[in-house]
């Protein structure tokens, strides 16, 4: 495979990062829209990074996360989660690793984890935390090897969603 071009992801390329999204979780863009506002959200939190991974001119995978902070939802929903002893460790200007995606047609080439050690290089965050479906072992196998461990296991944020794993990892 041609060596992928990676460039910092803006404000312009949330409309290809979530039909990536979409593709690569296998879901039609068009029933998710309410993602794509989540994602335009997300674009704009403090000490957001992304980066696309560009082959033939398109993107072919991304990954993004910014700073983690009281008020944000997915913080909250965590610390309610978490031990006390383990938020205070664990959260709080932490590094959200809040999306990583490949297209299917470049799975299993090495791209997902070029995209994940990338974007981890560039923080400054002495942790970082994410959200994996217990399902998908794919991506788990990813971040177990690349040093993640499962701090909370079969997790739900909301109600109805699904079971999750919540995992960090120690940066620097
Ligand atoms: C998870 C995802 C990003 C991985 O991207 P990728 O480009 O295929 O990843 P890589 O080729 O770099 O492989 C990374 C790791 O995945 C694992 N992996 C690769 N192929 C695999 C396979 N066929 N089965 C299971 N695990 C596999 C390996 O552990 C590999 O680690 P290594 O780098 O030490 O070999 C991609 O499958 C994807 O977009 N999935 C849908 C979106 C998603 O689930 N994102 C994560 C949300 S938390």
């Amino acid at each position: 495979m041609e060596k992928a071009r990676f460039e910092p992801l803006g404000e312009r390329d949330v409309e290809a990062v979530f039909r990536l999204w979409a593709r690569a979780h296998g879901v039609p863009a068009e029933r998710m829209r309410q993602r794509l506002e989540i994602m335009a959200r997300h674009f704009g939190y403090p000490g957001f990074a992304g980066l696309g991974a560009y082959l033939d001119g398109r993107l072919a995978g991304f990954v993004y996360g910014f700073t983690g902070m009281p008020g944000q939802w997915w913080y909250e929903r965590v610390r309610a989660l978490m031990p006390p002893e383990m938020a205070r460790v664990w959260l709080g200007r932490h590094f959200e690793f809040t999306e990583l995606a490949v297209d299917p047609a470049y799975w299993g080439r090495g791209l997902g984890g070029r995209l994940h050690d990338a974007i981890l290089e560039r923080r400054g965050e002495p942790r970082a935390l994410l959200t994996v479906n217990i399902d998908n072992e794919r991506a788990q196998a990813l971040y177990q090897g690349r040093g993640w461990t499962c701090l909370l296991e079969d997790v739900r944020l909301v109600e109805a969603g699904p079971l999750l794993w919540v995992m960090g990892k120690r940066l620097g």
